[in-house]
């Protein structure tokens, strides 16, 4: 996916290839900000989101049985045919690949289910797609095509919706189902003390927040609330009464303090956000390729939350109520692929380094330019394979699922 183009005129007037860059702190400052450049790898490649969201796929497999459950459970807006009128489901923060469509899919026809067996008509269906408008919307619907070309009869009509999601992206009471999977642990920015070399949150050599100081951890804390916040009171306009909301996104065990983004050491560890990227800025650094502003001005704007800053955040909104709220942990990966790398360190190397490309390459590529960016994703492969000792252990992942009716 390219970036925006307004952006990337900046950064080439900056020269990309030297350590003369258009860091963070500038572009959050652009109209946008980090939305005019965050999405995840488009296209379908080695190292596109669609051939690296096992994880996100993992978690959404994890969750279905919740998501099923609270469709079963859920109002039924029309009775009979004659008063029908489409139905209407939200995925925000969509990406690209298997996992929207799959969801989508489970949702409308577990619905469609319902209609067809307790009032003998099925309504038609409309789903919005929605993301940041740098994502991938061609090759997310060129793979919708091919699903329903398939078909005689389009399950539901289809519309991409850009926009970030902390902002009012559909009319009043528009939605009867909004989902949004393995999204919303990014934030809105990177809060402004984090780039600030006077302030004590200062976020001095670390790409991430996990095992920061606390002034760091509480300026994301913060952010995080707000931007929770912000999310909510949008889908409560949006959102008919009666109608879902369904969220799964990275999180932590209500155990664990905010500094303690991972939960568990070894987790923090293998973390792509922790120990091999903050190694790999800092090769970039000792080979002279970047300066250390360049290094310490690189930031991932995402935090885990508990399940306690989430109630909070719905009590403050208000306009909903929380049928169900679980933490859930997912293994990284099986255990046969775990042997299989353990005998090929190389090609965990480039898994790991492929997952990262598809979720961070365009912000870093924002941040760095593509030649320096290239530079960081390979030292960042190298550091994964060289550590066997990483290797041998198993990581976790946290999640949140939160279902709750507009009331
Ligand atoms: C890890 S992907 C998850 C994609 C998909 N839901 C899945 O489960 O595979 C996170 C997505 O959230 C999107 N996103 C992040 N911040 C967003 C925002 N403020 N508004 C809308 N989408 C956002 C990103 O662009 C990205 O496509």
């Amino acid at each position: 996916m390219d970036l925006s183009s307004s952006v990337m005129a900046t950064i080439s007037a900056e020269n990309i290839e030297t350590s003369s860059v258009y860091m963070m702190k500038e572009w959050q400052k652009l109209a946008g900000g980090l939305h005019r450049v965050l999405c995840m790898q488009g296209g379908d490649d080695d190292v596109s989101y669609a051939k690296n969201s096992q994880a996100p796929a993992s978690a959404i497999t994890l969750c279905k049985p919740l998501l099923f459950t609270a469709i079963q459970s859920m109002n039924l807006f029309f009775k009979s045919k004659e008063d029908a009128d489409s139905l209407r489901i939200a995925d925000l923060g969509c990406a690209t690949g298997y996992n929207t469509l799959a969801t989508i899919d489970m949702v409308v026809e577990s619905l469609s289910n319902r209609y067809l067996k307790e009032c003998g008509f099925e309504p038609e269906f409309e789903v919005f797609f929605s993301d940041l408008p740098s994502n991938d919307f061609n090759s997310l619907f060129q793979s919708l095509t091919a699903m329903f070309s398939d078909n005689k009869k389009n399950k539901y009509y289809a519309a991409g919706v850009p926009g970030s999601f902390y902002h009012r992206l559909f009319p009043k009471g528009k939605l009867h189902i909004a989902v949004s999977l393995s999204a919303l642990h990014w934030l809105s920015r990177i809060p402004d003390e984090v780039l600030d070399k006077k302030s004590p949150a200062w976020n001095k050599g670390r790409a991430w927040i996990e095992g920061a100081n606390k002034e760091v951890v509480k300026a994301y804390a913060k952010q995080s609330e707000k931007d929770l916040e912000d999310f909510l009171r949008c889908r409560k306009e949006e959102i008919a009464r009666g109608g879902m909301l369904f969220i799964l996104m990275g999180g932590r065990p209500g155990s664990q303090p905010r500094e303690n983004q991972l939960g568990d050491p070894d987790s923090r560890a293998k973390h792509p956000f922790t120990t091999s990227m903050d190694e790999a800025w800092r090769d970039l650094l000792n080979e002279g390729l970047i300066d250390e502003e360049t290094r310490d001005m690189f930031n991932i704007p995402a935090y885990m939350r508990s399940i306690e800053e989430v109630e909070i955040a719905m009590k403050r909104c208000g306009g909903f109520e929380i049928r169900r709220m679980e933490y859930k942990r997912i293994v990284e990966h099986s255990e046969e692929k775990q042997e299989e790398w353990i005998r090929d360190p190389v090609s965990y190397g480039r898994a790991k380094a492929n997952l990262v490309r598809a979720t961070l390459r365009p912000i870093v590529q924002a941040h760095i330019g593509p030649y320096l960016s290239d530079q960081l994703f390979n030292r960042f492969q190298t550091r994964v394979s060289s550590d066997i000792n990483l290797l041998q252990k198993t990581c976790f992942y946290g999640v949140i699922v939160v279902c709750a009716v507009r009331i």
